[in-house]
């Protein structure tokens, strides 16, 4: 297909300002190091306070950036929360929203998901739709059916393969070293493909990314996977040396 890997840190809450400049700069250098012959894209998503001091260490680098969450809303009186205008601004190419931390911590319906990857794409930005069920989910058979669901609510109308990018993430994956089998992984990205050939404008070419305990000792498995587009790393993004073995595992 012509779908391009994507290999996409997401730092969490995590990193001061040094931290944050120097880990961009490890996984900068070694992008230009390796330049045009990159097999795929690479993003970093630093927390928001890192926003610009990571685009200066990512400045003439193929790195893109990203934010890790957006207000629905273009401006205006709601504390705390930043607009898709505001990460556009300071060189930001992609948001990740609907992250199940923030589906679970900040109570993010699908509705709300989905207003929030409208605001994106209406600033330009790609968004990155986290979806994924839970342990209890999975147990009861449920998981084709709920991820199914979230993707149909969570996916804005107007996007394309352009501007959209589908994260698949098992909540009982995340940060916990435990991965579906690779069955299990690719049963659930055919499932969420067809969904999306059916939903969105060119959906087959929809990236999807898995997320959830990527390291480098698994990444090759799973990227190897047809219908995995690349990975939403956490954990191993906050060591260049783990993230960038992740990024040559791409295939
Ligand atoms: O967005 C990233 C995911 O939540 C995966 O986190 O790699 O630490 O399991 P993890």
């Amino acid at each position: 297909s012509a779908r391009r890997p994507l290999i996409a840190a997401n730092w969490k809450m995590n990193g001061l300002k040094a931290d944050g400049t120097a880990l961009a700069g490890a996984v900068a250098a070694r992008a230009k190091a390796v330049g045009t012959a990159l097999a795929g894209d690479i993003l970093i998503c630093p927390p928001a306070t890192l926003i610009d001091a990571v685009a200066e260490a990512l400045a003439d680098s193929p790195v893109a950036l990203g934010g890790q969450d957006c207000s629905a809303e273009p401006s205006g009186a709601f504390t705390g929360d930043i607009a898709a205008a505001m990460l556009r601004d300071l060189g930001c190419s992609t948001v990740i929203v609907g992250h199940s931390e923030r589906r679970a911590g900040h109570h993010e319906t699908d509705a709300a998901v989905r207003a929030k990857a409208t605001a994106a794409l209406a600033e330009g930005l790609t968004a990155i739709v986290c979806v994924g069920e839970t342990a209890t989910e999975r147990d009861e058979g449920r998981a084709l059916d709920v991820v199914g669901g979230q993707v149909l609510g969570s996916v804005p109308d107007g996007a394309t393969a352009a501007t959209l990018v589908v994260a698949y993430e098992p909540v009982w994956a995340i940060g916990t070293g435990r991965v579906p089998t690779l069955d299990d992984i690719a049963a659930m990205h055919r499932h969420i493909r067809e969904l999306l050939a059916g939903k969105v404008v060119g959906g087959v070419d929809v990236r999807i990314l898995y997320g959830g305990s990527v390291k480098p000792s698994n990444a090759r498995e799973i990227l190897a996977l047809d219908d995995v587009d690349g990975a939403l790393v956490g954990g191993a993004s906050l060591k260049a040396d783990e993230f960038w073995a992740i990024v040559e595992a791409a295939p």
